[in-house]
This record gives C-alpha cells, sequence and structure tokens, in this order.
C-alpha cells in the first residue's frame, strides 16, 4: 500500500436533483426510501440481504443461514441453498411470461440486427448445455471462453452455469501468450472461440490465436476446442481437439435440467491485474453474486419490463458479466448485444443504434464519451443532436472517474437534461456496484459516484484503519462483507488475503485499491485514483509491474519501468522508460526500435497494453539501495518540473535524459 496525500475536495458545486418525472415512477424513488433501505441494513444486516435473496432469486432448495463469518475473510453467503444460475435467468423468465420477449438485439458490426426471444435463448443454452455434457464436461470443471461479442457468447455462459461449469472469459483481445497463462492457471478442460471476430470492418483471428496459445505448451488439460462459426473465415483444425459448436449442439435435446449448485458454488473466475505478479484470478459465487447483479439492475437501473437496455461493454470484462450475462437475462430485461465499435462506421455508431433500438437505459465508459465528444467537435454530422435519442430515460458510466465536462455533454447531448446519470463505481472483485447514485433519489454531483448502495458499508480510512474526517482524502475500504464479493482468488488464498484485506488494516476489511475523499456538507464520494500500481487506460486496468516484465523479456531490453500519464481521452496513458542493453538510441533509431517494443508488448499481452510512449535512457533514476522511483518518473512522463529533493538519487543527471522522447 503506497500511501494516498491529502485532497482537497472536489470544487464541483453543481448539483442536480434527479428528475421529478423520472423520480415519481423509480424503483427507489427518492432519498426517504434510499435512507429507509440503509437504515433496514444497519438495523439487521443479515436479515437485510436474507429478505433481498429470497425475493430475488428462486432457490431449489432455500438457504437457512445467510451469513457464515466462521472463516474471514472466506465469507460465505446463503451457504445451504441451492439454486442455479442460468435457471434464475432463462427459466424463470419462460415461466413468468417473458417466453416470446425479446431478450437480446444482437447489433452486429456491420449493422444487421437479429432478436432473440427468452424462449429462443433457452432452447439455445441447453443445446449448448447438453453438447458441453456430451463431451464430458462437468460441475467444477473449468472453461475458458475466448469470444468476441455474440449471442453464442452470452450463451456459453449461460450453457456453462446450466451445467455447474466454472467459466473464465478471456477478453478477444488478450494475446496468446496471456490465453495460455489463464488456461493453465484455470487448469481448463475446454476452451469455447469463434473463427474469428468482426471489429470496425475487419475480420480478426480467434481460433488462431488459441491455436498459438496451446502451441506455447503447459495446456495439457485442454481436451476441447469448440469452435463457434461467425464469419467463416479459414482456419485450421486439429482433428480430435476441435470441434465445430454446430456439429456438437444442433442435434442435442432443446432440454436440459439445471445442474443445482450451492450457492458458494463458484460461477466463475475473471483473470484481473493487480499490482504485483501475474494477474488474478477473481472468483465469483453463484448465489450472493447473482443476487446483487439482478438487485442493482432495480436499484442502479430502474429497470422496468418496457425498457430497451444497452450497456457496451465486452463480456470480457466483469461489466458484461454482470450487466450483460447475467443482471438482465436475470431480471427478464431486454438488452442490445453490441459486436462492433464506437466509430464504425463512424463516430455516430452508439446515437445511431440507441434511436434504431430505441434504448432507453444507456450505460458506457467515461473514455468512450470522451472520445465521441472529440469526434463530433470535429465532424458536426456524428453530434448526438443529428439522432432521434428521445427513447433515452437513463444513463450510466463505469470504468473509471468521469470529469464534470464530459459528465455535463452527456446530461445535456445525450440525456436532453431529463435523464440521471449513475456514475458506479464498483471493480471486478466486488461483483457489482457498490457506490452509485440511485436515478431516483440521490441529487447527482458531476464526476462524483455519490453515495454507497443499501447494505455497502464503504468508508475511507488512514493507513492504520481508523476512520478520517469528510473532507480528507483516505483509502477506500468496505467494513462488512456483502453477497456478491470476491470469494478468494483461484489457487492463491493467500494473496486473496494480503491483497484484501490486509493486516495493516486489521485484517477485516475490503481493500479497494482507490483513493477516495468525501464532500464535507453532502458526505459524497469522489475516486480519486489507485493508490496502487495499477493503472486504468480506456477503462482498462492493467498492472505496470506485468508491463514492465513484458518488455524485460525482451532480448533488447536491460530494464524497464512504466508509469501512468494523465491523458485526456483514456483517462490514463502508458509511459514506458527502458535500458537496452545496447547503447541509447536517438533519433530514428529510437522510434524503430520503439515501434519494435509496443508491437512486441502486444505480443506478450494484448494491444490495450501497448506504452503510448518510450523513452529510452542509459539508466533509470535510482536510489543508492537500487530502488527505481517511479514517483519521480510520474512528474517526467507528465512533462513536468520536479520540485522535489533528488539529493538520495544515486545519479540525478540521468532526471535530465529522461525529460522527453529520446
Ligand atoms: C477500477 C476497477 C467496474 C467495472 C469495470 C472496471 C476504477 C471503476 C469507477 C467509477 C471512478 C472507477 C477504479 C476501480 N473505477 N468505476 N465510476 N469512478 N473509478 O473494473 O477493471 O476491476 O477496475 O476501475 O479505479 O478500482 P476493474
Amino acid at each position: 500500500m503506497t500511501s494516498t496525500t491529502t485532497q482537497q475536495g472536489p470544487q464541483e458545486s453543481r448539483i442536480f436533483p434527479s428528475p421529478a418525472a423520472f423520480a415519481a415512477q423509480a424503483t427507489v424513488s427518492g432519498m426517504d426510501a434510499y435512507n429507509a433501505l440503509c437504515a433496514e441494513a444497519a438495523a439487521d444486516y443479515e436479515g437485510f440481504w436474507g429478505r433481498l435473496a429470497k425475493e430475488n432469486l428462486v432457490w431449489q432448495k432455500p438457504f437457512t443461514k445467510v451469513l457464515n463469518e466462521d472463516n474471514a475473510p472466506f465469507y460465505k453467503w446463503f451457504e445451504d441453498g441451492h439454486l442455479n444460475v442460468s435457471y434464475n435467468c432463462l427459466d424463470r423468465n419462460l415461466q413468468n411470461g417473458n417466453a416470446d420477449k425479446t431478450a437480446i438485439i444482437f447489433e452486429a458490426d456491420d449493422g444487421k440486427s437479429v432478436h432473440v426471444t427468452y424462449k429462443e435463448l433457452h432452447e439455445k443454452v441447453c443445446k449448448f448445455a447438453n453438447g458441453l455434457k456430451s463431451r464430458g464436461i462437468k460441475k467444477g470443471d473449468r472453461v475458458i471462453i475466448y469470444m468476441s461479442m455474440s449471442v453464442e457468447g452470452v450463451a456459453a455462459m449461460q450453457a456453462c452455469a446450466r451445467i455447474g461449469a466454472t467459466h473464465s472469459v478471456v477478453f478477444g483481445g488478450f494475446s496468446a501468450k496471456s490465453l495460455q497463462e489463464r488456461i493453465i492457471d484455470a487448469g481448463a478442460v475446454a476452451v469455447i472461440t469463434a473463427d474469428e471476430q468482426m471489429r470496425g470492418g475487419k475480420q480478426l483471428p480467434l481460433k488462431a490465436i488459441v491455436d498459438e496459445a496451446l502451441a506455447l505448451g503447459g495446456c495439457d488439460t485442454i481436451k476441447d476446442v469448440i469452435v463457434y462459426k461467425r464469419t467463416g473465415g479459414n482456419i485450421n483444425f486439429v482433428a480430435g481437439r476441435d470441434l465445430w459448436l454446430h456439429d456438437l449442439v444442433d442435434n442435442q435435446s432443446a432440454e436440459c435440467e439445471p445442474e443445482w449448485v450451492d450457492a458458494e458454488h463458484p460461477l466463475f473466475i475473471l483473470y484481473t491485474s493487480g499490482s504485483t505478479g501475474t494477474p488474478k484470478g477473481v472468483q465469483h459465487s453463484s448465489g450472493g453474486y447473482l443476487l446483487w447483479a439482478a438487485l442493482t439492475m432495480k436499484w442502479s437501473f430502474d429497470i422496468k419490463p418496457n425498457d430497451v437496455y444497452w450497456c457496451t461493454a465486452d463480456i470480457g470484462w466483469v461489466t458484461g458479466h454482470s450487466y450483460i450475462a447475467y443482471g438482465p437475462t436475470a431480471v427478464g430485461a431486454t438488452q442490445v448485444v453490441f459486436e462492433g465499435i464506437p466509430t464504425f462506421p463512424n463516430a455516430g455508431r452508439f446515437w445511431g443504434t440507441i434511436a434504431k433500438h430505441k434504448v432507453s437505459i444507456f450505460y458506457t465508459a467515461p473514455t468512450a464519451i470522451r472520445s465521441l465528444i472529440k469526434a463530433s467537435d470535429l465532424d458536426a454530422s456524428v453530434h448526438p443532436k443529428n439522432y432521434d435519442l428521445s427513447s433515452v430515460r437513463l444513463l450510466g458510466t463505469v470504468g473509471e472517474p468521469i470529469n464534470p465536462e464530459a459528465w455535463m455533454w452527456y446530461y445535456t447531448q445525450v440525456g436532453r437534461e431529463v435523464c440521471p446519470i449513475v456514475d458506479t463505481f464498483w471493480q471486478t472483485e466486488t461483483g457489482g456496484h457498490m457506490i452509485t447514485p440511485l436515478p431516483g433519489a440521490t441529487p447527482m454531483v458531476p464526476g462524483s459516484c455519490t453515495l454507497p448502495l443499501p447494505g455497502i458499508m464503504a468508508a475511507i480510512v488512514d493507513e492504520s484503519g481508523a476512520d478520517v474526517p469528510n473532507g480528507q482524502g483516505g483509502i477506500l475500504v468496505v467494513k462488512r462483507p456483502w453477497p456478491s464479493m470476491i470469494r478468494t482468488i483461484w489457487n492463491n488464498p493467500d494473496r486473496f488475503k494480503s491483497s484484501y484485506f490486509p493486516e495493516e488494516l486489521g485484517g477485516k476489511m475490503y481493500l479497494a485499491g482507490d483513493g477516495a475523499i468525501r464532500n464535507k456538507d453532502t458526505g459524497y464520494f469522489t475516486i480519486t485514483g489507485r493508490i496502487d500500481d495499477v493503472l486504468n487506460v480506456s477503462g482498462h486496468r492493467m498492472g505496470t509491474m506485468e508491463i514492465e516484465s513484458a518488455l524485460v523479456a525482451n532480448p533488447l531490453v536491460a530494464e524497464a519501468a512504466v508509469v501512468g500519464k494523465p491523458d485526456e481521452t483514456t483517462g490514463e496513458s502508458i509511459c514506458a522508460f527502458v535500458v537496452l542493453k545496447q547503447a541509447r538510441p536517438t533519433g530514428d533509431d529510437a522510434k524503430k526500435l520503439a515501434l519494435e517494443l509496443r508491437n512486441w508488448v502486444a505480443k506478450e499481452i494484448g494491444p490495450i497494453a501497448k506504452p503510448k510512449e518510450i523513452r529510452f535512457g542509459d539508466n533509470l533514476p535510482k536510489t543508492r539501495s537500487g530502488k527505481i522511483m517511479r514517483r519521480l518518473l510520474r512528474v517526467l512522463a507528465k512533462g513536468e518540473t520536479i520540485t522535489q529533493d533528488v539529493s538520495t538519487l544515486e545519479n540525478p543527471a540521468i532526471l535530465e535524459q529522461l525529460k522527453e522522447a529520446s
């Protein structure tokens, strides 16, 4: 844990009350309703969660115990209850009149769209599940899903859930090496992938990368590679290992009895970056996780039967799990599943798609908003005012702080000043929203995620775990366990404890890894950024150490240090300081080598980890004990002058050299 400096509270003073018409119909219809829920949780924590779990999920065997804290921080929720996640998301909708309701509107990269009803999705998932079973895949097995946005991707997740297999979705932009590492760590028995993916009019490989990952070795647990035919592109097939999805499922029965599992059964593992070491396999439960995914659809998104909901995330990230694959289906919503990118065929794609499908709830990342602001400044024809956005009634953001200017643009230009914006703060580890305005209740302040959801005991403490007063920055923690929290790190319970429940804080508080500050008057939370060596680039989480390891794995590189640099569009960008084993390159040589290293990182981790900038030095700034002074590198990356005392440095002269691009 590095220390957070005390910050001045946010200067933002504009307050936007929840629009009256919205509040009047909202699920949580005002601050009194919000406060009543908070009071209920405070008075009887287990009673509160027990009530919600009974009301929001269908249990095959009811639970008798809400929370087991005996082996804290390995908390258990609803542990003697049995349920099936896919049953809750699909069968439940067939029974309550949603069978012919559209579950998914698939909007393909090329603009074609397909509607899939709950009945059709149920059938697809049952056949898929039976297909997996026919290959011997069973409860507790791990299955890797390496697919792009598709109905089949969502069906693959649901099919695993149906048979009790634990899925691990790997984002389609990760490299063969990243995929291989995840396959090995998870000990997966199968990979589900597609021949290729379509992005921005281009066919990009998926199956070829799976082949490459498996060829890297160590993946002996993999028995099957199941391939969804998306493009019909030319791919290599390995006899006895690879099979087409359609061949596997076409003749299967459309009924598949769900595998009833304990509430604690691991629904999925999702790898995410930490400050050190390899990515962590964040393990989530079935019961507690689904409860929160479903409930936050109602509380944060005010989902109603006639809504058309669209979350632009990818199933490769947690947002695509909780707010595409599971939450919306658990509440019987109609949602858009979007294959493409925001700038194809032009930067009006989001707005055009909202108009086309009459989207009423729209959830995206600040980085997308910022890039679309820029695009519409350059080309007025892609400005939202050119599109009929009158169907929109609620907007949301996720993944990184939203700057007040972008918030105001979203509010006025997309939301016509009548749509609440929910700025949802959460993490892969939290399973669902933690701190967010409730759209019919909480007065909004641009740039603030406002207040914790009822039952979420968020607080700000100092490094000893003591509460800090409002107006003073500190470390964001959650003081009580909650149902959708991370259960452990797959294969690494010690790392789970030390990462999230550090002894320094008493071992009982969940450490989010973010700094935060509460407003003196309102108590509103503003996230001030990560307190560890984790970067947030376009809402994607990257560990600086991972990028450094990738760089030093290149035979030319002697040493590397990676820091974040504030970026107008992507929030942060990656800046790498590199020492080569050969003489420091300059001019065109430096440019050529920088390009080579950027491509190297793309190959090692994935294109999202490419440093935007690489500066070469003869050395890195180090203390006399050899510790790299990343703090100084951050100042240099920003292009600012170093004002700190550098007398303890071994080699202060190096700072001059690293000031700008080589
Ligand atoms: C980190 C978690 C949440 C799902 C997608 C990202 C940052 C997330 C916000 C927000 C300020 C935010 C935090 C957090 N973050 N949402 N609304 N305001 N910061 O999940 O990859 O696990 O990243 O994203 O730094 O720790 P993730």
